[in-house]
């Protein structure tokens, strides 16, 4: 299967077997172009995706040493994400299907975060996890746990999820404030590791036990807050201790919920996808809980965390294994199709377990 992702800042393409192992997995990243405007400028994003897909398609092929005439299908991210970028990926997509009369299906990117579980790299094999489980997806745009109860959409429910910025956006934004430049997590996530969270005083986001939603836009505001008073950290010491202080407050919200989760749930298998995945905090702080309680933690590797094409090959397989084809009326969308049941800004919209409303499509 080829995977092409472009609903971001990244142009990949990926050649994946049905069983999940990577053959190939390029990723070409346009954090450059976006650099010096702090955060993703979406006509840039379109530009990038238009110059970078043919060679990065090319790559992806040349490494995994076949041609179009050695593959099954083609899967496209097709929701969510900007849409000009999106059109990109998706008509490079229904060309190749179109001339090489292959089989193309569009593939959900949340659910794509949620598919990196099962990536076998040569360096890395992981034994996948079984449904049910509960998946925790913190990346730039969107930060929810669900109970995935199988690989289509329709399976998957939201618990909860933000309800004002998601994890990685916070991230971002608060490296911006301290001038750490884009993105912020990353940085953020290095200078932590030699910081001690404990010298300074941050609030706790939504630290309720019983609600599954996140909030992080206080504890930005937060950081905002000490800067203004304190002026921009002082010397290097000082900040890696902001860094660290900032990042064990995002951490420990996130693996808490996670927890209260898998216990509402009565599950004992516990995913973790998206960009913040990646981040070593959240990481060892996720490994260390999951011991201690006899929970099976399933974390794709760093690269894999991230936006990639592999996770989209696999998704795109599983869709293909079951018989579908969008064929050449594939359409793409700035919605994700996963259920949603957290209203940004005001909560949920029900209980936490009535997931099929269809408004969620309409947002
Ligand atoms: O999943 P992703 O690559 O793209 C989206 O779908 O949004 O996630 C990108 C986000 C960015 O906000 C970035 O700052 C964050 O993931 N991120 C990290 C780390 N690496 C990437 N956040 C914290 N620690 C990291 N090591
Ligand atoms: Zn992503």
């Amino acid at each position: 299967m080829l995977g092409i992702e472009t609903s971001c800042d990244e142009t990949a393409a990926a050649v994946v077997r049905s069983d999940g192992h990577v053959l190939s997995d390029v990723i070409e990243s346009q954090v450059e172009s976006h650099a010096p405007y702090g955060g993703i400028v979406p006509e840039l994003a379109s530009r990038d995706h238009l110059r970078n897909v043919r060679p990065v398609l090319v790559a992806a092929l040349a490494r995994a040493s076949l041609t179009l005439a050695d593959l099954d299908g083609i899967a496209v991210t097709a929701r969510p994400g900007l849409a000009g970028a999106l059109h990109v990926g998706a008509q490079a997509a229904l060309g190749l299907a179109f001339a090489r009369d292959l089989p193309i299906v569009g593939v959900d990117h949340l659910l794509g975060h949620l598919c990196a579980a099962y990536l076998q790299y040569p360096e890395h094999p992981l034994r996948p996890p079984e449904v049910p489980f509960i998946a925790l997806l913190v990346s730039g745009g969107h930060t929810a746990l669900y109970r995935v109860n199988g690989l289509r959409a329709s399976q998957i429910q939201e618990l909860g999820a933000t309800r004002d910025d998601a994890a990685g956006e916070a991230f971002d934004k608060v490296g911006k404030l301290l001038g750490l430049g884009y993105p912020g997590g990353p940085a953020i996530d290095r200078l932590a590791s030699e910081g001690d969270p404990t010298r300074i005083e941050l609030t706790r986001p939504m630290s309720h036990k019983a609600s599954l939603e996140f909030s992080f836009s206080g504890l930005k505001t937060n950081v905002a807050r000490f800067v203004e008073q304190n002026g921009a950290p002082q010397d290097n010491q000082q900040l890696r201790d902001l860094c660290a202080a900032f990042q064990q407050r995002i951490v420990e919200t996130l693996v808490r919920k996670s927890l209260v989760a898998l216990e509402r749930e009565h599950l004992t298998t516990w995913v973790l996808g998206g960009g913040v995945a990646a981040n070593a905090g959240l990481r060892a702080a996720a490994a260390a809980s999951a011991s201690e309680r006899n929970i099976r933690l399933v974390v794709p590797i760093p690269r894999a965390c991230t936006d990639n094409a592999a996770m989209i090959a696999f998704a795109g397989a599983q869709r293909l294994l079951a018989g579908e084809n969008d064929g050449l009326t594939l359409e793409v969308s700035p919605h994700t199709e996963l259920s949603r049941v957290t209203r940004k800004g005001r909560g949920q919209r029900g209980a936490t377990t009535a997931s099929t409303s269809p408004l969620g499509k309409l947002r």
